[in-house]
């Protein structure tokens, strides 16, 4: 019969690649918790429209990449691309602002676009996901850059490269929208099938055609920075002076508009050399209009999303990490011994060691083969003679020392264990 397979683009992360999942997520946990950054957590399914009037009708995300579906209940719903406009959804929904219009959240989990799958892009891929919330002052977005180029670090991530461009509000953006109209007029011809429909719906989105004749054209288009108006001009000089105050290098990149249309002001994204130049490991902004437009006050917002995939393709995998390596194995021989060793094997898992057994009853090497095999950091015999006299030889596989222990005793196994070797994650 042939074979049920994954779906193109949506990929399982193995027991053996999930312990540096793991890890990493620990950590930017703690790091969160430090800077006060609080967890929401939001439905994977949402209403279409949230996403079309959050992201913007013209982008390619909601063109061309959701997974949308008429429901059962004949109303159309999305997998969510990304998790910004669904948490504004929650934070105006619940009312969050009343309590206190500043907000730091964070959410991590599965996002869904229906993209062609190449190295570093899945259909299903994970994001860690930040919104601050209430906050305009350009402090606030330094500071943001700050902590996520800290938290690259920390995980293990070299050769950042943050750009920075603003993008301008809703004041200034149509003068630059025009410009930018005017300029590809004329270049229409050469322009690929999308971008001449973008030049009508959404011409900035053109910056962000990967067709090789539209970059070519738009190499030489006006740039934002150029148009953006004083208030804005100002928000991107302070910006910079507050990133210096941080120490946190940037370059501008005048061309990067971002794929989504919430963006005002701020825009930044972060590329390390062990990806190529278009697989940014995180990318994100300013959306001062986003809460309002979603139905909610007028509160700005700034945050990004890191693409956990691609985050944990560039880390290097570590030698000893811990890939949930039981603490004992108990090779229980005969009949008596093997209903001695289930339960003992319970009593143990419940008092927080990881034991494991053999129900096959097979021979000593064996099981001592099974140990091996498992990694467990110790192996207790228990056999007819161990069973009459009650008490067993507990062997550490590191060094092959053996101690006895009175297998009645469970307390003083626990304690052996957890003082000897418990084995320790080198990550
Ligand atoms: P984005 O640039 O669309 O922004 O996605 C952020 C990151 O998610 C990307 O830099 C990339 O690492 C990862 N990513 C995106 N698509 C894929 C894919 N198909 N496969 C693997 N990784 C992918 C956003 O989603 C915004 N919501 C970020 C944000 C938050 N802006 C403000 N707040």
């Amino acid at each position: 019969m042939a074979k049920i397979t994954s779906v193109r683009g949506f990929r399982d992360i193995l027991p053996d690649e999930t312990p540096k999942w793991q890890h990493i997520e620990e950590k930017i946990r703690e790091i969160f918790f430090n800077f006060g950054i609080q967890e929401i957590r939001i439905p994977v399914l949402e209403k279409t429209e949230l996403f079309k009037k959050g992201i913007g009708e013209a982008t390619d995300i909601v063109e061309k990449e959701m997974y949308t579906f008429l429901d059962r209940g004949n109303e159309y719903l999305t997998m969510r691309p990304e998790a910004t406009a669904s948490v504004i959804r929650a934070y105006i929904e619940h009312h969050i602002y009343e309590k206190d219009p500043v907000a730091k959240l964070f959410t991590i989990g599965p996002m869904f676009r229906r993209e062609r799958p190449q190295k570093g892009r899945f259909r299903q891929f994970h994001q860690i996901n930040v919104e601050f919330l209430g906050q305009e002052d350009p402090r606030t977005d330094a500071e943001l850059m700050s902590m996520l180029m800290h938290l690259l670090g920390e995980v293990g991530l070299d050769n950042l490269k943050l750009e920075i461009n603003s993008l301008g509000c809703d004041k200034c953006r149509p003068a630059f929208r025009e410009k930018v109209t005017g300029f590809l007029k004329d270049k229409k011809e050469n322009l690929c099938e999308d971008c001449r429909r973008r030049l009508v719906t959404n011409p900035l989105r053109i910056f962000d055609c990967k067709n090789e004749s539209c970059r070519k054209i738009i190499s030489g288009a006006p740039v934002t920075l150029d148009f953006i108006c004083d208030e804005c001009k100002t928000h991107f000089e302070r910006l910079k002076e507050y990133l210096g105050t941080l120490h946190v290098p940037f370059v501008i990149n005048t061309k990067m508009v971002r794929g989504l249309d919430y963006y005002t002001r701020t825009a930044f994204e972060i590329t390390t050399q062990s990806l190529r130049a278009q697989n940014a490991v995180t990318g994100g902004g300013r959306y001062d209009g986003l809460v309002q437009m979603l139905g909610g006050p007028d509160i700005s917002g700034i945050g990004f999303a890191i693409g956990f995939d691609r985050l944990i393709s560039m880390i290097p995998d570590t030698d000893g990490q811990d890939t949930g390596n039981p603490n004992i194995f108990i090779a229980a021989l005969g009949n008596k011994a093997q209903n001695f060793a289930f339960s003992l094997c319970n009593t143990l898992r419940l008092a927080g060691i990881r034991a494991e057994m053999d129900f096959s009853n097979r021979s000593l090497k064996s099981q001592m083969k099974r140990s091996n095999k498992l990694n467990c950091s110790h192996t207790l015999i228990i056999g007819e003679k161990e069973m009459e006299e009650g008490a067993a030889q507990i062997r550490n596989m590191g060094d092959g020392t053996q101690e006895s222990v009175d297998i009645n005793d469970t307390g003083s196994i626990v304690e052996q264990l957890t003082v000897k070797g418990n084995s320790q994650s080198n990550w």
